[in-house]
């Protein structure tokens, strides 16, 4: 996954272009020669301010190591992904490596678009309008199950960086960041039954999200988390989705 040969001589443009979408963290821009891709850049000065804004322990680190494409890219070299036992594209942006833009380094993953050529909704855009309807309890569970079978480590599963598919009338997730581990301990990449257990975990919180999501949200979801859970990895039979 280096840094494509056709276009590691070359800067691409990206200067007075707009994003189709931002984060807190990054801009993301439709590669100009592959629209089937997209570019994210880390958004000006946000490595500096998080480092600045760090604690004490962290603040030692370099500040490369706040860089949320850099640490994305580095998810992408996790054992599930790199021994590529179970395909990983259909659930999980595919990642094509770095290009140099005028806006700094550019990670290069899948753009997921639309059957209009836009980019896919969120499943948190999804749910605020449509609810937990069928078509996406059957993308979430096909989701999990994936999860499950390939052991691809992540985050905490926030619904806006998971985005749907369409596929006629059926619905795909598709994980767009958040990939990689949070914890300090990297235990569940190279154990088993931790990277069971954190899969399972991951997969409980991306329910109860879901839940808050489309109750009335009286109660924060701050508050709500706290009442999160992590009920153990269940026997295969016990396995049931939202
Ligand atoms: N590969 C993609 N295909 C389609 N849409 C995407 C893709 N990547 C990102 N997006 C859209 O852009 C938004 C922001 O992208 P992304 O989550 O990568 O930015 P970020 O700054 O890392 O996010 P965060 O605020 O979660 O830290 C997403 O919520 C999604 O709507
Ligand atoms: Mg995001």
């Amino acid at each position: 996954m280096s840094t494509n040969q056709d276009e590691s001589a070359s800067v691409i443009e990206l200067d007075g272009v707009t994003p189709f979408a931002s984060g807190d963290n990054r801009l993301c821009f439709r590669h100009p020669n592959h629209p089937d891709r997209c570019i994210k850049v880390l958004r000006e000065g946000r490595a500096s301010s998080l480092h600045a804004s760090s604690p004490f322990y962290k603040r030692a680190m370099r500040e490369a190591y706040f860089d949320d494409n850099r640490r994305e890219y580095r998810a992408y070299q996790q054992p599930a992904i790199v021994r590529g036992n179970v395909p990983y594209d259909r659930h999980i942006a595919h990642c094509f490596g770095w290009v140099k833009t005028t806006l700094g380094d550019g990670l290069v993953t899948d753009f997921v678009a639309n059957s209009a050529d836009m980019p896919a909704q969120t499943l948190e855009a999804y749910v605020g309008l449509y609810g937990l309807d069928e078509p996406v309890r059957k993308a979430v569970g096909e989701f999990c199950e994936f999860l499950r079978r390939s052991l691809v480590l992540t985050k905490n599963l926030m619904p806006h960086n998971l985005v749907l598919a369409e596929e006629g009338e059926a619905l795909r997730l598709v994980l767009i960041d958040g990939l990689g581990l949070s914890t300090v301990l990297p235990l569940a990449k190279h154990i088993g039954y931790f990277a069971r257990r954190h899969v399972e975990k991951r997969i409980q919180w991306l329910n109860f999200r879901l839940e808050w999501e489309v109750s009335d949200r009286s109660v924060s979801w701050r508050e709500t988390e706290k009442r999160f859970r992590f009920r153990g990895v269940p026997l295969a039979h016990q396995l049931k989705e939202i």
